[in-house]
This record gives structure tokens, sequence and C-alpha cells, in this order.
């Protein structure tokens, strides 16, 4: 069984789902409110764990009750919480709207995941695969890529939220996977596809584009190759997709299976994950995963 470590945020999700999503300005009533558990970093690991891998997390809830409830939700998912610190403060908290489709807005107060520090980040000894993105400090995210290059570990950073990526984490090589939103804003050109063959071109790791329910582009420098999405059984909730595609993603290659099958298996779990509702809801379990792909 692979060892995925994940350097990353852990939050609590409050959701209100809506006939429509509002424009600035704007109240919209007659949503229904449900609170989940979420942050992207924890989600991965989630994500992960449902699948087989042994998961440990690396990060910072507050010492109020939503850090206490959201440690009992990964301990209940079998992730190793031993590195997750509790900093005084309030835990991280993300504000979702989600629209009829699926569709949704999201709006994150870092709180405790701002306390991360490098140093927590870099020591992923042990590890076979090790997974950051953008909702802990950028540099603190830098080292765990860092880390999993001097542990002989793959590096998976996922850019999300959408920031500039540092020429030194391109130099790291980790797979990037940005949505396209992502991708543009990383490598600051508008146009996806020249900004795809820059970041292609500047990173010494591949590059994977996540394209929703249209699947996924790697990238190998000048190198092509699309992976068809699976249709969903019904959109209720596009939370968490993304997150469901890379831990999963990270699963597999912790599994020692080449890149496409992981592709091929993140883009099966990430279809799973949106017929309910939460960020995690519909992540499925190895068994619901195998079913769907039909092996
Ligand atoms: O990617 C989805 C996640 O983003 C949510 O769970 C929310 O916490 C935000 O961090």
């Amino acid at each position: 069984m692979g060892h995925v470590v994940v350097v990353g945020s852990i939050n609590v999700d409050m959701v209100v789902a809506v006939p429509r999503l509002p424009v600035p300005g704007e109240t919209i009533l007659g949503g229904t409110f449900s609170q989940h558990f979420g942050g992207k970093g924890a989600n991965q690991a989630v994500a992960a764990a449902r699948i087989g891998a042994r998961v440990s997390m690396i990060g910072t809830v507050g010492d109020d009750e939503l850090g206490e409830r959201a440690l009992e939700a990964l301990e209940r998912e079998l992730v190793n919480i031993d590195r997750v610190r509790r900093v005084p403060g309030p835990t991280g908290v993300a504000l979702v709207v989600v629209g009829p489709r699926g569709e949704n807005q999201i709006a994150v107060a870092p709180g405790a995941n701002a306390a991360l520090t490098e140093e927590e980040a870099e020591s992923v000894t042990g590890a076979d695969v090790v997974i950051s993105n953008f909702e802990v400090p950028v540099r603190v995210a830098v080292a765990a890529i860092r880390g999993a290059r001097l542990a002989g570990a793959e590096g998976i950073l996922d850019p999300a939220p959408a920031h500039a990526l540092p020429a030194a984490l391109l130099e790291l090589g980790p797979i990037l996977t940005p949505n396209e939103h992502e991708l543009v804003v990383a490598i600051g050109n508008d146009d996806p596809t020249e900004a795809l063959a820059e970041l292609a071109d500047r990173s010494a790791g591949p590059v994977i584009v996540t394209q929703g329910p249209a699947g996924a582009l790697l990238a190998r420098g000048s190198d092509r190759q699309h992976f068809p999405g699976y249709p969903a059984r019904g959109v209720i909730d596009t939370t968490g997709a993304g997150d469901t595609f890379v831990g999963v993603l990270a699963a597999r290659l912790a599994e020692k299976r080449p890149l496409s099958d992981a592709i091929q298996a993140a883009n099966a779990a990430a279809a799973l994950c949106v017929s309910q509702p939460g960020a995690r809801g519909g992540m499925p379990t190895r068994a619901e995963l195998d079913a769907f792909i039909g092996r």
C-alpha cells in the first residue's frame, strides 16, 4: 500500500444550495443550509484514503469546536492526523454557494491554515507521493514539493486557488493539476493554449489540465494526450471534484501505477464525486470506483 502525504488545508464548509448563483450585491432566498467537512488538502487526503491509500495529513486547525470536529472527520476516514497541529484561533472556513447544476461560488477564510510552516511542510520522509495546494501559503506549498524531491517521492502541486507559479517550484518538477482558470493565472497568459505551451515548456514535470466533464489533458513538453471524462450520474454538487481527482491520482501513483492509469481513475472518481452533496459526499470507495470503471 502506497503512502500519500498531504500538506494542505483543512476547512469546514458552510454550504447554501440556491436556485441560481447570486450576482454581486444580490441576495437570493430559498436555499437550504448544510455543513460539510472540506478544505482542498483534507478533501484530497480523504479521496486517497477512501480508495485504500495509507494517508497522512500535515496541516493546522484552530483550537475551536470546528477544528475538533474536522479532526474527528479525518480520523473516521482513517487519515493519520499525528502531524496536524492545533493553533490558537479559528479553523479555516469556506462559504460555499451551490447552484442548480452543481456549480459553485466559494470564499475561504484560511484561519489556522495560514499558520503552517515551511519546516513542517518540508518534512515528508516516508512518503511515496506528496500533495500540496495553495490554500496554505505558497512558500509552504513549495517547501512541501521540495521535501518530496529530497525524500525521493512524487510531488503533486494543485495550483488552487489560482496563483502565479514561482520558478523555484517549476524547477522542482511536480505534477501540476490546474483547471483552465488556474492554468491562465499560473502563467499570466489569458490564452489557454498558449498558457499550456508555456507552462509545459517551463515546468520540469508533467502538467494535467483538468477539464471537468470533458476529462483531462496531459502535457509533457510538446506532447499532448487527452483522457476523456466519464459521464456523471446526475450532477448535484461539483465542490470537491478537483480534490477527488488529485487525491485519487496520488493514490494510484503511490501504488506505482502508470500516470495514464492514474489519470483515468481520477477522471472516474471525479465523475462519481459530483453526484452527491458536499465536497466528500460522493467520493468513491475502492469498490465503488472499481465497479464504475468496470474492473
Ligand atoms: O475544493 C473544494 C474546497 O475548496 C471546499 O471543500 C472548500 O473548503 C474550499 O477550500
